[in-house]
């Protein structure tokens, strides 16, 4: 029996000096999709490439005093590049200025012209340069600006050829109507419903003003529009027209993923090009959000992209990866910021993943010499840990198959958190005090073994080198790579395996020097959390804390330190200042007058050049929130707190 098939594209890039994170979410949400459809046994295809012709291009090319060519190919080697340092695996990279691609457009407009549905006329209109877009003059704002980009655009007078999108206006509109998974998400497919529904005019598909693009093959004095140009990728890179057994095995395409702002490409133009070369359309088109920063579209015209090497770098590519698909609800826009980013990776993979492991291999090194045991009689809490890895992998399938990446991302994290829980509620350290306990110690730590082999299985298709490192430190021998969804059935795991504890697989990062006080906090919990399994503190350890109740008396910010917060607090019989990492979190004014605990006996400290004479608690939720720890009025400043 043949494998069911799948093939995924994002669009294919413009060459841009520069390309940012923004860039990098679309291609690593697809390929994490590929990656994960790969692991469901299906046979998969993904492309991704490079847009290369237009008046654009010809411009920036000219002004850098280079021919259009020599500047796409030293742009398209530094996408490579970047693709390969983000562990994006495309199956096939489209360039549009190769020979097949040429033939292959020209092929699409010789048979659109064959059918009747292209004619030659006259064009008097405005175009967007930059976005290579034709607008009606109805549509664009005041002053003669794009409504896309808020640039100016041109007036241009050419003889044109057009294409009757009017035409297909009806049947288009049908299309959506019967295939509801053909826009996603629904607010996009509503957008465009009303979009088509204002009346589609005949486009113009060829210029004569310039010529860095592919000639109409009637008519060489012209280029074809770089839209109907690029939009032909996803066939010509499945044999397009040539190869037509690979083009029936591939096409239609099962997702196009893309950027919002050109969706009305893809879900208009595209399928009508589609519709007049009798092809069938794509089963869905997403539009996803994008990435803002301070909440503006990080872009290379607003100077506020982030270098995604500068990033890898810095932090690594699985946080960069688990953090774009985590953080930003798929199809919403999201702010990407480096301080969540770093947040993200210490809580989400230094401590509840990476920590997990950890803890036990730790264990499994002491009470068994890093060997897996063979596991004897399951308790009910066993089959709690297993039933939920079964549901996981489950939730898992309907939830890529709806696109729901952070919804399956925070599913994983859930088995995770309870693996961790596992290990606090079995207290593994406890039964190996106890001989008697040798059999139930076992069971409890090949289960716990058990379940970082599946969660290894699970994160791979959106973390592959985390996957691969946790996969090495459990000593399996088969390759991760070979394993599909159905190992992750449980009992995979052979008793005898010999683990390799190794370093943590994800260091904490320290946020900024300056966030002492939050960071101290957080390793205090870090702590904690280890500490259930070596280093137990006794009273007398706790008891050389001092914690008090203190009331705020005032709160200012510190010039210069957008993070850190001034405050002078009371103790009742005294006042201190204190400098706290929370201006991110509360306003000065609403501190004023609040009970806070306070470590009353730190040492003091210096934080930008202010002194800090203790620490107050707070606590950090997963998703960053931070929340003081207070008390009421009726206890007042200077109480003990034990
Ligand atoms: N060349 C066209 C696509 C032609 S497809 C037939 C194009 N290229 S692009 O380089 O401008 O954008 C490529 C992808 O990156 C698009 O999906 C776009 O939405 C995405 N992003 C660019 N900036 C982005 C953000 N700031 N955030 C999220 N995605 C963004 O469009």
């Amino acid at each position: 029996m043949s494998k069911e098939r799948f093939y995924i594209t994002t669009p294919i890039y413009y060459p841009s000096d520069k390309l940012h994170i923004g860039h990098a979410y679309t291609t690593t949400v697809a390929d994490s999709l590929a990656r994960w459809h790969k692991f469901t046994g299906k046979e998969v295809l993904f492309l991704t490439g490079s847009d290369e012709h237009g008046q654009k291009i010809q411009r920036i090319a000219k002004e850098k005093g280079v021919s259009p060519q020599a500047y796409v190919d030293q742009i398209v080697a530094t996408f490579k590049e970047l693709w390969k340092r983000l562990d994006i695996d495309y199956d096939v990279f489209l360039r549009t200025t190769s020979a097949e691609h040429h033939k292959s457009v020209q092929e699409v407009f010789r048979r659109i012209y064959e059918k009747g549905d292209i004619y030659k006329s006259k064009y008097q209109g405005w175009y967007c340069i930059p976005c290579e877009t034709y607008w009606v003059e109805s549509r664009l704002e005041e002053d003669k600006i794009c409504p896309d980009c808020g640039r100016p655009v041109e007036l241009v007078e050419e003889e044109s050829y057009f294409f009757k999108l009017s035409k297909y206006q009806d049947r288009l509109l049908e299309h959506i109507e019967k295939h509801p998974e053909f826009i996603q998400p629904e607010s996009r497919r509503n957008e465009m419903v009303n979009f088509i529904k204002e009346g589609l005019e005949d486009l113009c598909i060829s210029r004569t003003t310039f010529d860095w693009g592919i000639p109409v093959p009637i008519d060489e004095k012209h280029v074809i529009y770089v839209w109907l140009d690029a939009l032909t990728n996803y066939i010509t890179g499945i044999g397009f027209p040539d190869n037509q057994p690979l083009m029936e095995k591939w096409w239609p395409a099962d997702v196009h993923l893309v950027g919002k702002e050109i969706m009305r490409f893809h879900t208009i133009i595209w399928p009508i090009m589609l519709m007049a070369l009798e092809l069938p359309l794509p089963k869905t088109v997403f539009g996803h959000g994008w990435l803002l920063f301070d909440d503006d579209k990080m872009s290379k015209s607003k100077g506020n992209v982030v270098d995604p090497h500068v990033l890898i770098d810095e932090i690594g590519v699985d946080p960069i990866r688990y953090f774009l698909m985590r953080e930003i609800s798929f199809g919403q826009d999201g702010n990407f910021s480096r301080r969540a980013l770093i947040e993200r990776t210490n809580s989400d993979l230094a401590n509840d993943l990476g920590n997990l492991l950890n803890r036990s291999l730790a264990m499994l090194e002491r009470y068994f010499d890093g060997v897996v045991p063979e596991p004897k009689e399951q308790e009910a809490i066993d089959v709690e840990l297993q039933e939920l890895a079964a549901k996981t992998s489950e939730k898992l399938e309907a939830l890529m198959d709806k696109l729901a990446i952070n919804e399956s991302l925070i599913s994983i994290w859930q088995l995770i958190g309870k693996a961790n829980k596992y290990i606090d509620e079995t207290a593994p350290w406890a039964l190996a005090k106890d001989p008697e306990k040798k059999d139930r110690l076992a069971t409890v730590m090949y289960n716990l073994i058990e379940v970082q082999r599946i969660i290894a299985l699970l994160v791979k298709s959106f973390i592959p080198r985390t996957g691969q490192r946790i996969w090495e430190q459990l000593g399996i021998a088969e390759d991760i790579n070979s394993l599909l969804i159905t190992d992750t059935k449980w009992g995979g795991l052979k008793p005898g395996t010999e683990t390799n504890k190794g370093e943590p697989i994800f260091p904490r990062i320290e946020v900024d020097k300056v966030e002492v006080v939050k960071e101290e906090k957080v390793k205090e919990e870090k702590v904690e959390k280890t500490d259930n399994v070596v280093n137990l503190i006794d009273i007398s350890d706790f008891a050389k804390l001092q914690l008090k109740v203190a009331k705020i008396v005032t709160a200012d910010r510190i010039k210069g330190a957008d993070r850190l917060l001034k405050l002078q607090v009371t103790t009742g019989d005294s006042e201190r200042q204190i400098v706290a990492g929370i201006a991110q979190h509360y306003q000065p004014e609403e501190l004023v007058g609040r009970n806070v605990v306070i470590v009353a006996n730190l040492k003091p400290a210096k934080l930008r050049g202010e002194l800090s004479e203790g620490m107050l608690l707070a606590a950090t939720s997963s998703d960053g929130t931070l929340e003081l720890v207070s008390v009421s009025d009726r206890i007042a400043p200077g109480s003990i707190v034990k």
